[in-house]
C-alpha cells in the first residue's frame, strides 16, 4: 500500500541520490539533513517495501511552504506525485495551515501541470529566481492553494 511516512536520517542517501537523478540543480544531502534538523515536515512516499518519493514542507504559522518534492524517475507518471501532494495538503491542513505556497520554475512543465491539476493558482512571479541550464537564470511562478476544503 502506498503511504507517507516521516523521513529519517537513514533515508538521506537515497533521497539525495534520487534528487540528483531527477533535477539538474539538485539539493545535496546536507540540505535535506538541515531540513530534518530544522523540524520541517520531511516525508517519504513508500509502497511498504521501497521509497518512491520525498518531500519537504516548512510551516510558518498558518502558511505551509513546499520546499521540495520529487518522485523517483522510474516511478513518475503513475499518479504518485498527485497522491503525495494531496496527502501533504491534508497533513498541513490538519497541522493548522490555511494556505499552501510553492515556487516552480516557469519551464518545469511536469511540476506546473501537477500543481495546476491539484488546485494551485499562480499569484506572482519571481524574476531570475532559479539557476538555468547554460548559466542563465529562470523565473519562478509563485503558486498558492487554499487548504480550507481539505
Ligand atoms: C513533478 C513530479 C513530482 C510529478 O510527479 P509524478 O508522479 O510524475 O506526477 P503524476 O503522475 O502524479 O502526474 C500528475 C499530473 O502532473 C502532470 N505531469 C506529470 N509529469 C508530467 C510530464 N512529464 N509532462 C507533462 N505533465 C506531467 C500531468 O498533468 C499529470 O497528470 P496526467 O498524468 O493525468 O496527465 C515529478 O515529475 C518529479 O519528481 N519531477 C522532478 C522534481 C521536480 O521538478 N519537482 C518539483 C520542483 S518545484
Amino acid at each position: 500500500m502506498t503511504r507517507m511516512r516521516p523521513m529519517r536520517s537513514e533515508d538521506l542517501e537515497w533521497v539525495a541520490r534520487s534528487e540528483r537523478e531527477i533535477r539538474e540543480f539538485a539539493w545535496g544531502e546536507i540540505q535535506f539533513a538541515d531540513s530534518l534538523a530544522a523540524g520541517h515536515l520531511c516525508r517519504i512516499l513508500e509502497d511498504g517495501q521501497k521509497a518512491l518519493g520525498y518531500a519537504v514542507v516548512m510551516q510558518v504559522l498558518d502558511e505551509a511552504h513546499l520546499l521540495n518534492i520529487g518522485i523517483a524517475r522510474a516511478e513518475q507518471r503513475k499518479g504518485l506525485g498527485a497522491f503525495f501532494l494531496e496527502q501533504l495538503c491534508e497533513q498541513m491542513a490538519q497541522s493548522g495551515a490555511a494556505s499552501f505556497f510553492l515556487e516552480v520554475a516557469v519551464g518545469n512543465a511536469p511540476a506546473l501541470r501537477l500543481y495546476q491539476r491539484l488546485g494551485f493558482e499562480t499569484i506572482g512571479r519571481r524574476k531570475a529566481y532559479y539557476p538555468a541550464t547554460g548559466g542563465g537564470r529562470e523565473d519562478a511562478l509563485v503558486m498558492k492553494r487554499d487548504l480550507s476544503g481539505c
